[in-house]
């Protein structure tokens, strides 16, 4: 039977157009789905829109629109993105959808009966954009203290949350399951920030506005938008119904992946939650960090948005993805910028991966017609040393990909495109091939630089699926078995195989420049 991997990408507001920081977490997702399909797992992804709650309800008013008609056309721009940015998710869940709303409605009738959720009243300071509840010590300056807008006072009867109930099994939850969250530090700033001073029950329903999904037995109330969304996770595999094959299949989720500021909702409310439905808790769950500008956060008042589509249509899909993989750090924010963004494309893509892949073929057509000789193992030291470090690189890299450090797995596969540069000088194979006599060595030197960019073909695949393709192809590797992952650990003898006749370059070098000019205009726009 095969392994099953399951990963969730949060689901997203239809609030307006997502910029490059929102399309982290899905080409985040997106690519370890890649990944896990191709060490052998039975992987499945989900993704989706979060379409009820009052600020939904606030910008389709803006728009002049009906909020239903206003999130069938965002849940139609995001599934469009998606698709250009060649996201392969496998079911996209909009909260709307009855397969959500009437599951919903039984989870919160149950947890009503079994006396987890009781009626009450709130009073508090709401944050609208950020649809959270504040008291008066929690607020920064009278302010939101997670977006800084404005808050309003707001009371209204309300169903509750039992909260405080289940926070010692969460705690034993958190210390018997050390891989439970990811990176670590946030476990740690949970407990100390939320837990520690003292949980409060969280208020569930609300009677201010109807743009939700309707208490069965108190219809005058809503459902607390973030008990709604966070359902989605098994609402989408089928819980509760009778056709629930996928939610026996995948549930427990393997993965799932937020970002920073949604951490509590995910790693204190998301558990309790399915606690008290007897559901078993998600393998693991990964926090990631933001993408900001130099001067903050990205947004439209400051005039520093970057929207994946203006990256994709002017330097391509791949070129886009590797930098939001590459530049978010584990346990800290990314900065974007104009300049890293090319210089990335210059040194890492053009220049590193694709120049050594050109010259490569360039020396195979020139010395040997194009036909990929035989590998007759090493032949001396430096042949050696590039194989052990080839072997070494790729174990770093599992461990790496294993621990959920991106960036760092993706650097691993940079020090073996730097390693086969290195080798190219160390071997010269031009002053090889004048001598008759050392023709062994540039054939084990062109076989080695063939082979070693195949295992880079592979460890890019799930990350910049389309160069990993290109690269098969400009290498002349057709035969599918020498693409699969398991081939990454032997030396395949390529006999056979003969490079394309003429390479076209992976990254056309920019002209830096230019471009970084070309981008910060786009971001006033
Ligand atoms: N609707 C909620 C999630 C509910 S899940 C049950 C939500 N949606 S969102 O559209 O605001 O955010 C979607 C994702 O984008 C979140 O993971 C969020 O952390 C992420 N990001 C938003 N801005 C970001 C950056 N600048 N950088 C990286 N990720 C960012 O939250």
């Amino acid at each position: 039977m095969s392994k099953s991997f399951y990963v969730t990408t949060p689901i997203y507001y239809p609030s307006g157009k997502f910029h490059i920081g929102t399309a982290y977490t899905t080409v985040l997702a997106d690519a370890l789905k890649r990944y896990k399909t191709l060490r052998g797992y039975d992987s499945y992804m989900l993704t989706g829109t979060d379409e009820h709650g009052q600020k939904i309800q606030e910008v389709a008013k803006k728009n002049n629109m009906e909020p239903q008609e206003y999130v069938d056309k965002m849940a139609d721009y995001a599934k469009k993105l998606w698709k250009t940015m060649d996201i392969n998710y496998d079911d996209f869940i909009r909260t709307t959808e009855p397969r959500h709303e009437i599951q919903v409605q039984k989870i919160f009738d149950r947890l009503m009966d079994q006396g987890d959720i009781y009626k009450g009243e709130y009073e508090g300071w709401y944050c609208v954009p950020c649809e959270t509840y504040f008291t008066q010590t929690q607020l920064i300056d009278g302010k939101c203290p997670d977006c800084g807008r404005e808050v309003r006072l707001m009371k209204e009867e309300s169903y509750f949350f039992n909260m405080k109930k289940y926070v010692p099994r969460l705690l034993k939850y958190y210390d018997e399951h050390p891989d439970f969250i990811k990176p670590n530090y946030r476990k740690t700033e949970m407990i100390n920030n939320f837990i520690k001073p003292g949980l409060e029950d969280l208020c569930v329903s609300r009677t201010t506005f109807d743009w939700g999904i309707k208490v069965l037995k108190d219809p005058k109330h809503v459902v607390y938008v973030w008990l709604d969304a966070l359902t989605n996770y098994i609402t989408a595999l089928g819980y509760g119904t009778e056709n629930d094959e996928l939610f026996k299949k995948f549930w427990p989720a393997s993965l799932q992946i937020v970002g920073k500021d949604i951490a509590r909702f995910h790693l204190i409310y998301w558990p309790i939650f399915l606690m008290a439905l007897g559901i078993p808790l998600p393998d693991q769950i990964l926090v990631h960090n933001w993408f900001m500008m130099k001067d903050g956060k990205m947004s439209k008042s400051k005039g520093n948005i970057i929207y994946p589509e203006t990256l994709i249509n002017r330097y391509g899909l791949d070129a886009t993805k590797y930098y939001l993989l590459r530049e978010l750090p584990v346990s800290n924010d990314g900065v974007f910028s104009p300049e890293s963004f090319v210089e990335r494309y210059n040194v890492d893509l053009s220049n590193d991966l694709g120049n050594l892949l050109n010259r490569t073929v360039a020396m195979c057509n020139k010395y040997f017609d194009g036909k990929v000789p035989s590998y007759t193992g090493c032949v001396n030291t430096v042949d050696n040393d590039l194989e052990e470090f080839i072997k070494n690189a790729i174990g770093n890299f599992e461990n790496k990909i294993t621990e959920l450090e991106i960036a760092n797995s993706l650097q691993e596969i940079w020090t073996i495109i730097s390693r086969l540069n290195k080798y190219i000088d160390e071997t010269s194979p031009w002053i090889l091939a004048k001598d008759e006599n050392e023709k062994e060595k540039l054939e084990s030197c062109i076989y080695h630089l063939i082979e070693g960019l195949r295992k880079v073909a592979i460890l890019l695949n799930p990350f910049v699926t389309n160069t990993s393709k290109n690269m098969f192809k400009q290498l002349g590797i057709t035969d599918s078995k020498l693409k699969q992952w398991d081939s990454i650990y032997t030396n395949e003898n390529l006999e056979g195989t003969k490079v394309i006749e003429k390479g076209e370059p992976l990254f056309m070098r920019l002209d830096a420049e230019e471009e970084v000019e070309y981008i910060k205009n786009e971001m006033k726009k």
